[in-house]
């Protein structure tokens, strides 16, 4: 029988663990709705809808931890002057964070969007109807997708079914996989052992 400061330790644990996983939940849903959204407009083009694409998610994460902290401006995200997107000097090290290099992503296409609050719809549209990024998802040779946001910014990484944009690693390290979902395993195992103790008193 535990005693009731065990008890209570264990329901603290519980509840602290329950919120932190808000948070990833909330991104997880606006990531899907991008998805699906950017989906139906490959449906209204009579295209194929894009699969999700684990190590093209990974970097559009990591992308979208370097850009989270700029303001959204009339250059940045989706109004980019085609050409002058900042060359990142530390991409290679992104890339290899997802055991990822030039060769496997080059023919990819990587979309940064700004949005104040990310309101879903002007995300969205931000893809579809801006000047630079509708080509791109209205083009054939695109068949796998990454998608990450963070504050004001989303990442959309298009990836190809080639070699040179399949953006996979050839090794069997695939071991890219979304954080979040390890985060979540973490705290569903924190929740059940809570639980697993609680059912105990
Ligand atoms: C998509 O296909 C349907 C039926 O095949 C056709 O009616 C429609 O015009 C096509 N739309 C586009 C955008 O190509
Ligand atoms: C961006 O905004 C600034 C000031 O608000 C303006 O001077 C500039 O021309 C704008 N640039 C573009 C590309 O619209
Ligand atoms: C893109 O998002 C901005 C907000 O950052 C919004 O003002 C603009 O209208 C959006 N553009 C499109 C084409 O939806
Ligand atoms: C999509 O691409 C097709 C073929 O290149 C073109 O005919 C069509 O106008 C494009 N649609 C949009 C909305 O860009
Ligand atoms: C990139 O990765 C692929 C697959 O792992 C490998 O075959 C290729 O040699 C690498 N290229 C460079 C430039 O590192």
């Amino acid at each position: 029988m535990a005693t009731l400061p065990l008890r209570l330790i264990l329901s603290s644990v519980l509840l602290v663990f329950i919120l932190s996983a808000l948070p990833a939940a909330r991104c997880d849903n606006e990531e899907d709705n991008l998805f699906q959204g950017i989906n139906k407009y490959r449906a209204s083009l009579n295209l194929t809808a894009l699969t999700k694409n684990d190590n093209a998610e990974c970097l559009a994460g990591k992308l979208a931890d370097q850009f989270q902290d700029q303001p959204c401006t009339n250059t940045t995200g989706a109004n980019t002057i085609p050409g002058t997107e900042n060359q990142l000097p530390n991409f290679p090290t992104l890339l290899e964070k997802c055991h990822l290099n030039v060769t496997n992503t080059r023919d990819g296409t990587i979309m940064p969007v700004c949005v104040p609050n990310l309101v879903p719809s002007l995300v969205l549209s931000n893809y579809t109807q801006s000047a630079i990024y509708p080509k791109s998802l209205n083009d054939t040779k695109y068949t796998g997708i990454g998608i990450s946001t963070e504050k004001d910014w989303a990442i959309v990484i298009l990836t190809t079914s080639t070699p040179e944009g399949g953006y996979a690693p050839a090794s069997s390290d695939n071991a890219a996989s979304p954080s979040s979902r390890i985060t979540f395993s973490f705290h569903l195992f924190f929740l059940l052992l809570g639980s697993f103790f609680y059912a105990l008193n």
